[in-house]
């Protein structure tokens, strides 16, 4: 049998953040397979388990031996004569193998590995294109880019409170049309802040991180460099963003804005919301509220869901019963996807499914410590995801999902 595994592989590496993490290889005879794992700064509570070996003396800590380890001594043996095609399987041996709830055991990082390298392996044993052997003749369209041009939160050292700013170019025809408007808004963004002595540094996802007087102004020169570009704003290019409320949220209830030191009740949070969403073309606000608040996740969703994307990150983790919950509660109306947040493929098609069939948007999404690896764009045209978030058009492990992207389309000319 050509899909048989015949040998798995691992290796510590380092992500775009500096930080390690890991690659793993599946082999079926001579053809093999490749996927890398990213990390996030901004991570959920209710994440999966990143295993680290805690070694002080190395990496601070952060290195990734142990789960190498986990995957050539333990995942291996576990899954050598497995057919590779047989995805549900060989995630489902994994977990078993774990046996946790969180796969604190192998770690989610080591098992994310191995089931994308798992997939890719297959794709290649099978002549396919990822996208094709993932999504089959079902898949195929392409994503809308949410494009992280201005960034602030835990991902820049500037004073900006919101996590990203980004821009969708909703009204354009076809996945090359929008890369360009959005591309081209970004350099018009870039003279707009040279023009105004503003920083033009970059944060962890390529986009700028200046200095403003409050977060407000991100939104006011998002809609200049559109309109600069020629575009009309919330028309051809909307506004998109990613609060990171989870890293507002206090023990009490309130949530305070560390960088502009603001203390918010959730029914002032909830009427910031609307004023800016009433004031910009915004079409789509992720982690609005925080992680455990939802109660004013149901809120938002019952005054502003109607006329914008609710978006859950920290919110669901890509987990299937979080995401249930969400359903069942109101609580958003769109899912972002990370797969190393839930730690398997065959999980994250689960929620993606389970959203769709829930009328949820579907967002896939990188991190902000990502790799050169561009599984999420095959991903994304696999699963017929609205949107994919992969940063600015800036750093090579963003562009790098960028290209795959356009790359995938001239293939499917
Ligand atoms: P993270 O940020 O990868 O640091 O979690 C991305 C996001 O919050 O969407
Ligand atoms: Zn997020």
């Amino acid at each position: 049998m050509k899909t048989a595994i015949t040998a798995i592989t691992a290796q510590e590496i380092l992500d775009s953040r500096g930080n390690p993490t890991l690659t793993a290889t599946v082999w079926c005879g001579n053809v093999s397979g490749s996927a890398a794992v990213p990390s996030g700064a901004s991570t959920g509570r209710y994440e999966a388990h990143e295993l680290r070996d805690n070694d002080p003396k190395r990496y601070n800590g952060k290195g990734c031996l142990t789960a190498v380890a986990n995957v050539e001594e333990k995942i291996a043996p576990a899954l050598l004569g497995e057919d590779v095609t047989n995805q549900a399987r060989l995630d489902r041996l994994m977990c078993e193998l774990d046996g946790t709830e969180n796969k604190t055991n192998l770690g989610a990082n080591a098992i994310l590995a191995v089931s994308l390298a798992a997939a890719r392996a297959a794709a290649n044993v099978t002549g396919l294109s990822l996208a094709r052997y993932l999504g089959g003749v079902a898949g195929g369209r392409f994503p809308v880019p949410m494009m992280n041009i201005l960034n602030g939160g835990a991902h820049a050292d500037n004073n900006l409170d919101i996590q990203e700013f980004m821009i969708a170019p909703v009204g354009a025809s076809s996945y090359e049309e929008g890369l360009v408007w959005c591309v081209e808004i970004y350099h018009k963004l870039k003279s707009i802040l040279k023009s105004r002595g503003l920083s033009t540094a970059i944060g962890d996802e390529g986009g700028f991180a200046p200095n403003l007087r409050k977060d407000e102004d991100g939104l006011k020169l998002l809609v200049e460099a559109i309109t600069a570009a020629g575009r009309e704003p919330g028309k051809e290019v909307a506004i998109t963003l990613d609060a990171a409320a989870s890293e507002w949220a206090q023990e009490d209830g309130t949530y305070f804005l560390p960088k502009s030191k603001k203390q918010l009740s959730p029914a002032q949070l909830l009427r910031y919301w609307r004023f800016l969403t009433t004031h910009y073309p915004i079409v789509s606000i992720e982690d609005a509220a925080g992680e455990d608040d939802w109660e004013t996740w149901q809120k938002l969703t019952e005054r502003l869901g109607g006329e914008i994307m609710l978006v859950g990150d920290d919110l669901f983790v890509t987990n299937p019963d979080r995401l249930t919950r969400g359903i069942e509660q109101k609580a958003a109306n769109a899912v972002l996807i990370k797969v190393n947040q839930i730690g398997t493929l065959s999980e994250t098609l689960e929620v993606i499914y389970r959203a769709k069939e829930a009328g949820f948007d579907v967002i896939i999404s990188h991190r902000s410590g990502e790799t050169e690896d561009t599984f999420i764009s095959d991903l994304a045209v696999a699963v017929n995801a609205g949107f994919i978030k992969t940063g600015a058009p800036c750093r090579a492990e963003r562009t790098a999902k960028y290209n795959r992207l356009l790359e995938l389309s001239k293939a499917a000319k």
